[in-house]
């Protein structure tokens, strides 16, 4: 069984294919309505479904969108909505949902939840984010970082901010395909220490960026965050916002990403966002068909 649960899960040599058939997915499709299908349809008359715990926009549509080029269907369900909100077990959820689809993409909280999804379903499982990793985000990041500024391999990138999920991706993703990974933020927001060893710290944001490639941020509240903590976090987290002052001290062509959604002026400013070396709309593109390129490998298609 072939689940993409997270990047240092999956072999190298295969998170490379992916990205390369992805970028060559994404060729394929030059110029042709968003909603023509593919020539080659790998996922005809496959169903998948999609399972939302959280709220989404990116994931929810661009895997929507992304099956139904290959020629298959989606159902997108709420966790809420489910059996699964209401005390049925995961399980007894996977078990079930096997015998209907054929790929099962969730968004859940608990990394655990993700986990027992895969050890009782028959169909693979892709993680769409837990509170601990976003891995189709990082996915589409690096296929973007390389379309603009080539192979990603001993380049330097910066995260400021909060060491999150999505930042842990990008740790798992440093060690996969060998590039210099940087954090800048407060002690007090440190990424887990599980990642020891697959990045630096460099607490003062200036000096961290210097010589950066790639600068990214995100959120300074993740969605599983309590929302009594917004406060706190914003006030630790200020110095560490992406400006063009900071911007200024990395190379001059370093682009600057960020998976959104984004809360201009807070993370970073509408100037960098919209300005030159931001690539955050190709980022979101590409969440579409990188995602495209997982669930063909996840079904050896
Ligand atoms: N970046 C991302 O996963 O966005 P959504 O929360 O909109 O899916
Ligand atoms: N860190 C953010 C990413 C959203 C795509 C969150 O988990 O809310």
């Amino acid at each position: 069984m072939k689940h993409f649960l997270d990047i240092h899960q999956t072999d190298p040599a295969d998170l490379r294919s992916i990205i390369n058939d992805a970028a060559a997915m994404k060729a394929e499709r030059i110029g042709r309505p968003r909603g023509a299908p593919d020539d080659d349809q790998p996922l005809k008359d496959h169903m998948v479904a999609l399972i939302f715990e959280k709220p989404s926009t990116r994931t929810r549509v661009s895997f929507d969108v992304g099956v139904r080029q290959m020629g298959g269907q989606t159902m997108v369900l709420s966790g809420a909505d489910m059996q699964l909100g209401h005390g049925e077990t995961i399980a007894d959820t996977a078990r079930v949902l096997s015998r209907y689809v054929d790929l099962i993409m969730i968004r859940t909280f608990e990394e655990a939840t993700l986990l027992e999804m895969a050890e009782y379903a028959s169909v693979p499982v892709i993680n769409g984010l837990t509170n601990r990793t976003h891995p189709c985000q990082i996915m589409a990041d690096i296929m973007t970082f390389e379309e603009h500024s080539g192979p990603i391999k001993g380049k330097k990138v910066v995260w400021s901010g909060d060491g999150n999920n999505v930042f842990a991706s990008f740790a798992h993703a440093a060690k996969s395909f060998d590039f210099e990974l940087v954090f800048t933020g407060p002690p007090t927001l440190d990424p887990e220490s599980a990642l020891d060893g697959l990045y630096t710290t460099e607490r003062d944001p200036n000096k961290a960026v210097e010589g950066a490639d790639l600068v990214v941020t995100d959120t300074w509240v993740s969605m599983h965050d309590p929302q009594s903590a917004r406060e706190r976090r914003h006030n630790q987290l200020r110095g560490y916002q992406v400006n063009d002052a900071l911007m200024a001290k990395a190379k001059p062509d370093a682009l600057f990403m960020h998976c959104l959604p984004a809360h201009r002026d807070d993370e970073v400013t509408s100037s960098v966002m919209d300005g030159p070396r931001s690539v955050i709309f190709d980022e979101a593109e590409n969440r579409l068909h990188a995602q495209k390129s997982i669930m063909r490998w996840c079904l050896d298609k």
